[in-house]
């Protein structure tokens, strides 16, 4: 049940010189149909804010003014809310409270679910109950409101840490950052196999807040233990995990060991501290190579041809299972199509040590003159100009998306979720060149190598279920991915 509340106080309620969004038509539809076939419970401002009644509902008015009149001879008013609410049974989902502080603070005792469903689209989520009293906040111009309520909405609702493995990794930072900007904290942990502790710093440069940060491996479960019994956690979002696709075909057992055992671990310490909620990155790969595309959730998984892809595989199905067998836990799982990209700011983005094994960063290389050109695998593929296409997404859209995620299984009481994460365009490695080209202004010279083995011709995502169900939607183009792919390898040369 969706239970959003917002502050208000008697004098700048909902009517006051029309600065809230229900004023706003498509607004007030937007309540209509929330609060289809529910009570509502108005304060006295909300209502007289209101164009007029909501036909059809049973609208209860509280006021504390035994003065106040309604001139409305449908509308129920009742001057003491308590009784009222003591007198009718009403059961949680059936209410609806909207209004002033003074009206929550009534209602909330028996309202614990109540449906708060006014502001704009983003705000539809799954969040909890809360009081907000606008007499604390000097509040003046509309859109400084609009602010406050959506501080606020994220400061109330966030006060257990999430808890983040591979947070210094190319996707986990930059989900950090947007977790700290949304007011979350955030414990984060990583052994820096694949990434470095100065991104740390970088993330604290680009919140002015820290992660409470351990070193060390998912595989040490005292250790998760210990950050469990330190920390509040709400949640956890696991990116902990090896991705190179060729190097697990070598290292079966290591990829198997810390991407399938480690998530064992993590799973069996949640349990035992009782955290109940997990976000977990998964990979398009799982689609295996017999899937037609665009690919759907639905579809079967597994036919994977390697190690890396059949470990995600193996933990979609272990959060399966365990969602199944244990009707208190929830998992949303994301499956990422081709995340590049790097923050705007060019502080945090992906740089690999060695020769690159995905284009992004290969080209990145070619464009700073450390690789000679780029290798393009095929060009005799099944697709408009031969070469390979996936469904690039910048990774700041991609780590957004983890909040969604949370958001979705917050306050769940046992759910099981799979999201494409894509943006549903698919480009080709010629497109990727020429959009790199003309954005940065600088050559890629390349050569049609032979294509690689394990490739498939096309990839792509059907995104709608994310979109729909997750409010989610991408806001960067490729131009975008290409821009700050090339800004992040700049600013890292001047560091070296
Ligand atoms: N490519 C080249 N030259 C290179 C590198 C890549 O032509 O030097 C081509 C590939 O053949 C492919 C495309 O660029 O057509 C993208 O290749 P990447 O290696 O960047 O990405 P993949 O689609 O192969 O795999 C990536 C991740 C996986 C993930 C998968 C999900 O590496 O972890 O996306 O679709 F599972």
């Amino acid at each position: 049940m969706l239970t959003i509340s917002i502050a208000m106080d008697e004098k700048k309620g909902i009517g006051y010189k029309g600065r809230l969004p229900w004023h706003l038509k498509e607004e007030l539809q937007l309540f209509k149909s929330n609060t289809m076939g529910k009570n509502i419970l108005m304060g006295q401002t909300t209502y007289d804010g209101l164009p007029r009644k909501l036909k059809g509902r049973h609208t209860i008015v509280c006021s504390i003014d035994p003065e106040y009149k309604v001139n409305d001879p449908d509308a129920e008013v009742t001057y003491d809310l308590k009784k009222f609410l003591d007198e009718h049974e009403f059961s949680d989902d059936e209410v609806i409270v909207c209004g002033g502080a003074s009206i929550y603070r009534q209602a909330y005792p028996f309202c614990s679910k109540a449906l708060i469903s006014f502001v704009k689209g983003e705000y539809e989520t799954d969040t909890r109950f809360d009081i907000f009293d606008l007499n604390d906040w000097n509040i003046d111009k509309e859109v400084e409101y609009e602010d406050f309520i959506y501080r606020e909405l994220s400061r109330k609702r966030n006060d257990k840490a999430i808890f983040v493995t591979g947070c210094c990794g190319y996707i986990g930072s930059h989900t950090v950052v947007e977790l700290l900007n949304d007011n979350y904290d955030v414990v984060g942990l990583d052994n820096f196999s694949n990434s470095k502790p100065e991104v740390l710093n970088k993330i604290t440069e680009l919140t002015g807040k820290k992660v409470k940060f351990y070193e060390g491996n998912m595989l040490d479960r005292e250790l998760l233990e210990k950050i469990f019994d330190e920390n509040n956690i709400g949640a956890v979002i696991d990116f902990a995990a090896y991705k190179a696709v060729g190097d697990s075909v070598k290292k079966p057992v290591e990829y198997y060991t810390n991407n399938v055992s480690s998530v064992l671990t993590l799973l069996a310490v949640m349990k035992e501290k009782n955290v109940k909620s997990i976000v977990f990155s998964s990979s398009a790969t799982v689609y295996g190579s017999e899937n037609p595309v665009p690919f759907k959730e639905d579809m079967p998984i597994g036919g994977t041809t390697n190690p890396y892809g059949t470990s995600k595989v193996f933990v979609e199905q272990i959060l399966k299972d365990l969602c199944f067998a244990d009707n208190t836990f929830n998992a949303c799982v994301l499956r990422y199509f081709n995340p590049i990209g790097a923050h705007e700011s060019g502080l945090i983005g992906e740089n690999p040590n060695g020769v690159p094994a995905n284009l992004l960063p290969f080209i990145d290389k070619v464009a700073m003159g450390k690789l000679e050109k780029l290798n393009i695998f095929g060009d005799d593929y099944p697709t408009p100009d031969g070469t390979g296409v996936r469904d690039y997404i910048h990774v700041v859209d991609l780590a957004k998306v983890h909040i969604k995620g949370l958001e979705k299984i917050a306050h769940k009481n046992g759910s099981y979720y799979v999201y494409n994460i894509g943006t549903g365009v698919g480009y080709s490695v010629l497109d990727i060149v020429k959009a790199y080209e003309k954005v940065n202004d600088i050559k890629i010279p390349y050569v049609i190598a032979p294509r690689r083995p394990g490739d498939i011709a096309t990839c792509y995502a059907d995104s709608s279920k994310a979109n729909r169900e997750l409010n989610w939607h991408t806001t960067k183009d490729l131009e975008d991915m290409c821009r700050d792919c090339y800004r992040f390898v700049v600013n890292c040369s001047k560091e070296q």
